[in-house]
């Protein structure tokens, strides 16, 4: 019957929505725009009406970036960095945290592992400014230990409203702390790697191997040219 369709219809679009929400929820947000004024509103993921939170821009967040304190380790740093690239870009990668080099200059991944990054865009037809290059932590932890659970926490608001400033399409996560961050899972990165995840709605994700990890260790080279070719061919459909 007519009204069982429109029912059953009207449950499911119910627990579509509950499932949305509760996955936004675990991703931090704390309020859902059912009016314009709304400030958390805005999405992931590009194509989404803009709320006012949109008119966020990359620059007001940096400058807020700039000054934080949530955890100790603006103590130590010389330069929060913040990350830089395309405000438009249609891929974000995303490392773990600033190094000597990137704090002594204030950008992401400008020392070794930058380096290598850098070519292993080229390889697939990038150029730095073509994506948006950021970390989970701005600021470098000492001696560039792992970054601890309570900074990681601190720290995830700014990638969060960063990834709703920008929108993109497809995130590329670097090694262990970016895939285990963005995916909340304990996962292995092994095990992460070499497919893409839904990250939310029009929006995947990518897990490999960090370009440090590879300058220690050549036997991830395989699997890394295996996730670029992957890389590749989402960007140029995105
Ligand atoms: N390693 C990272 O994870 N991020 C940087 O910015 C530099 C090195
Ligand atoms: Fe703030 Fe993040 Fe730096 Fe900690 S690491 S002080 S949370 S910007």
């Amino acid at each position: 019957m007519k009204e069982d369709r429109i029912l059953k219809d009207f449950r499911e679009v119910l627990s579509l929505t509950k499932r949305y929400l509760r996955q936004e929820k675990e991703r931090g947000l704390r309020e859902v725009a059912i009016s314009p004024k709304s400030p958390e509103g805005q999405a992931y993921g590009a194509g989404k009406v803009q709320s006012p939170r949109s008119k966020e821009t990359l620059e007001k967040l940096r400058r807020e970036v700039e000054g934080c304190r949530k955890c100790p380790l603006w103590r130590e740093r010389n330069n929060v960095v913040f990350g830089e690239g395309s405000p438009n870009a249609k891929l974000i990668l995303v490392g773990e945290a600033p190094g000597r080099n990137e704090d002594l200059q204030g950008k992401p991944f400008v020392g070794a592992a930058g380096q290598l990054l850098t070519k292993i865009l080229a390889s697939i037809g990038l150029k730095r400014e073509d994506v948006f290059i950021g970390n989970i932590l701005k600021c470098r932890p000492p001696m560039n230990r792992n970054p601890k659970p309570e900074e990681i926490k601190a720290c995830w608001g700014y990638l969060d409203r960063q990834l709703r400033i920008i929108r993109p399409k497809i995130i590329l996560a670097m090694g262990t702390f970016a895939a285990q961050t963005l995916l909340k899972t304990d996962e292995r990165i092994g095990r992460l790697r070499g497919e893409f995840h839904p990250f939310a709605k029009g929006v995947k994700l990518l897990a490999t191997y960090h370009p440090a990890a590879l300058l220690r260790n050549p036997g991830y080279k395989k699997a890394v040219w295996e996730d670029m070719k992957l890389l590749k061919k989402e960007y140029k459909k995105s």
